[in-house]
Parts: structure tokens; sequence; C-alpha cells
């Protein structure tokens, strides 16, 4: 059986303003059940435009995007809603939560959206909450909790309904280097313990070193692939080393 979570052919992007503009070109990739794989690539290399088409927020303008084997294209608006909410977690660099609601209804929300009981919502933030490290603060605003508090809890909104492709943009780029490292290693766990497939897109080499496997794209196009071996530290080193290759920004570095 073929055990792909997603699967990109030949995936092209042209945004069509007053100048027309290839962001993506003849993207191939196949990411398996339970990987758990980095996107990396200088600024305007067509990360967050790749997220997009593979979220279904945005349509590629050639090839095809299959998730579980499912075509994502040509799909109807109301089908799209559905299939959205229910196949994707989304996770981004500025969090994303309401400051209307408490931290334990932003988590539910996936669920009442899908009408599920009172019960099962509760055992499930309860569960995933303590797992993450945020019970404790449940029935705080968003507000009043730390920037690394507000992204675990994002990512616990984010995974609640279990979904087939998490799929995170910068999600440590507004944390410090602490608070990004605990992110990244409950990241890690989620998809150790409960095989969610996660892609995950950074410029931090620190939060691509806990990747199995890092994707680099240059203008819009597939640069090279490098996997996760038995050590870490040389992982990163070659993250590294990619990147000044690639011409990354100083920043990265
Ligand atoms: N809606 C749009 N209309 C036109 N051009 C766009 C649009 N969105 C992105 N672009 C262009 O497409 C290219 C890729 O953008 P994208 O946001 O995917 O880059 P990125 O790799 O995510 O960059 P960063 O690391 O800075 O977030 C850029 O040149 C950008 O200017
Ligand atoms: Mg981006």
């Amino acid at each position: 059986m073929n055990m792909e979570t997603l699967q990109l052919n030949q995936v092209s992007k042209i945004y069509n303003g007053k100048v027309s503009y290839k962001a993506l070109s003849d993207i191939t990739f196949k990411i398996q059940q339970g990987e758990f794989v980095g996107i990396m690539g200088p600024s305007g290399s067509g990360k967050t435009t790749l997220l997009n088409l593979i979220s279904t927020i945005d349509e590629p303008t050639s090839g095809e995007i299959l998730i579980n084997n499912k075509r994502t294209t040509g799909l109807s608006k109301k089908e799209l809603a559905t299939f959205r909410r229910r196949e994707f977690g989304l996770v981004f660099q500025d969090f994303n939560l309401l400051d209307t609601l408490t931290v334990k209804e932003n988590i539910i929300l996936p669920l009442s959206l899908d009408r599920k009981s009172v019960v099962e919502m509760n055992i499930r933030v309860q569960e995933i909450a303590e797992r993450i490290g945020i019970a404790d603060i449940l029935d705080k605003r968003t507000y009043e909790i730390s920037g690394g508090q507000r992204q675990r809890a994002a990512i616990a909104r984010a995974v609640i309904h279990k979904p087939s492709l998490l799929l995170a943009d910068e999600p440590t780029g507004n944390l410090d280097s602490n608070s990004a490292r605990n992110v990244m290693r409950m990241m890690e766990t989620l998809n150790r313990e409960d095989h969610t497939t996660t892609l995950l897109v950074t410029h931090d080499p620190v939060a691509a070193s806990y990747c199995q496997r890092i994707i680099f794209i240059k203008d819009g196009q597939l640069h090279n692939e490098l996997r996760r071996g038995e050590n870490k530290q040389t992982f990163y080193q070659e993250i590294i080393n990619t990147l000044s290759f690639l011409g990354g920004e100083s920043r990265d570095i």
C-alpha cells in the first residue's frame, strides 16, 4: 500500500499581478506518513507559497497535489472547507489565536466546528494540554500568557483533531531561543508519538535540525535535500553549509 501523506507532481505557481511572477516551477516531491520534514530556502524563494498551495489556501497554476492519495485540485468550495478543516493542522509565526477566547476555547475550536460532544472535547483538550505542558493555563486569556505558551496553545489547537498533516510556517520566528527549543522539542515528540506527518518552514537552522529531512528551495525550484543521520550536530552543520551555499540572508547564520 502507498503510505504517502503528501505528493506534489510538477507543481508551478504564477502570480498574475501587474507583472506576472513565477514563484514556483515544477516542484515534485513526496512525504511519507509520519515523516517530519523541513522546508528551507532564502527569503522570497517560495516557501510560504508552497505551504499555501499544500493547505489549499491557494491553487497551483499547473500540476497536482495529493493528500492521502486524494487530489486537492478541483474540489468545490464546500468540499474544500471540510477537507481543509479535517486534514490539516496549521501553525503560523504570529500564533493566530483569538484573544477574546481562553486558551482552552481556542484549542477546542476545531472540534466544536466538527460538532463533537462537550465530554469528548474536554477529554481531548485535557490530554493534549498535559502532554504539551499548558494544563495550568487553560482558563487564561491569550494576552495573559507568554509567547512560547501561545505557540504551544496554537500547536495544541492544530493537532487536537488529529490532522493528516501538520503545516507550520516559521513557528519559532517570534520566539526567543529557549522557547523556540521547547516548541521544537514538543513538535518532535508529537511527531514521534502520534506519527503526525509534519511539514515545517523555517529560517532557523536550530529548529530545522529537529527534522528528519530538509528540502531546500531556491528561486522557486527544488535545490537539494538533506537527511538527518545519527548525529544532530552534524546535521546542523550540514544545514548551515547548505544555507551559506544557497546565499541565505546573514541573519540565518
Ligand atoms: N500574492 C502575491 N502576488 C504576487 N507575488 C507574490 C505573492 N505572494 C508572494 N509573491 C512573490 O513570490 C515569491 C515567493 O514568495 P513567498 O512568500 O512564497 O517567499 P518565502 O520563501 O516564504 O519568503 P520569506 O522567507 O521571506 O517568508 C516572492 O518573490 C514574492 O514577492
Ligand atoms: Mg514566507
